[in-house]
């Protein structure tokens, strides 16, 4: 079957990357989240999908220049001003904690492709120990040295090559740097490269996958998880799927 992972949280209906769209992920019945990490100026862990703070938020400036007691005053509903709850820029720490009341799987994508945030490996391995996640955390990143990094220092933890080129034979690539998975950008999906990335014993887990169609497809075609903006509508389509 495949694992239905909100990106972001549930996007489509809340803010992306806050407590208030991981829940609503919840509510609906994902099984998974999706969020993304970056490194504060006194190297705190935050969720927030840019590296700059204008687009989601009220704040200015780079994530990286700003220490948490700062970032901690923001709000984070600059594309759903009606939602007030929950939309704060969360610590991973406080969605780990969160997920302790339910059974959800977490892709932690790493966002540092375009800054190195060093140690953030490190850090988030650590969260993963402190609340035994092991089975229950698939780390991600375009910047695949930090993968195998994380793969150095957390051979238990599964590790997942992010990409959205024409990568030639993709899985070959996740076994050559010891992946468990790769996570491609839709556009680059051919029919071929998930027979073979499944024959391989890898998993595969397209994004971001928002049209019906695309969904159906993907399902049909056996992939292991799907990331979408729109976790209710993904739910809806399984489910009719299982029913025919
Ligand atoms: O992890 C899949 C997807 O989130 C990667 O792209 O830009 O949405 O973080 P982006
Ligand atoms: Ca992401």
């Amino acid at each position: 079957m495949t694992a239905i992972f909100a990106h972001r949280g549930f996007s489509a209906a809340a803010p992306e990357n806050t407590m208030s769209a991981f829940k609503a992920a919840e509510r609906v019945g994902a099984d998974g989240i999706e969020l993304d990490v970056q490194l504060t100026k006194d190297g705190r862990l935050v969720v927030i999908h840019d590296e700059k703070l204008e687009r989601t938020t009220n704040g200015r400036g780079f994530v990286k220049d700003w220490e948490w007691k700062d970032l901690a005053r923001l709000q984070a509903n600059r594309k759903f001003p009606n939602v007030t709850v929950d939309i704060g820029l969360p610590l991973l720490e406080d969605v780990f904690e969160w997920m302790t009341g339910n059974a959800l799987i977490c892709n932690v994508e790493l966002k540092n492709n375009e800054f190195d945030y060093e140690g953030i490996e490190e850090k988030v391995l650590a969260l993963i120990r402190q609340f035994n996640y092991e089975e229950r955390v698939i780390i991600s990143s375009f910047n695949h040295y930090s993968l195998t990094r994380m793969r150095q220092i957390a051979p238990d933890i599964e590790t997942a090559v992010l990409y959205s080129s024409h990568l030639y034979m993709p899985w070959k690539y996740a076994e050559a740097i010891r992946a468990q998975a790769i996570h491609p950008n839709i556009r680059t999906v051919k029919d071929g490269i998930i027979e073979e990335t499944l024959n391989a014993g890898l998993s595969i887990r397209p994004y971001t996958v928002n049209k019906t169609k695309q969904m159906k497809r993907f399902m049909e075609k056996g992939c292991s998880a799907i990331f979408t903006d729109d976790p209710q509508t993904a739910l809806a389509i399984r489910q009719g799927l299982r029913n025919q």
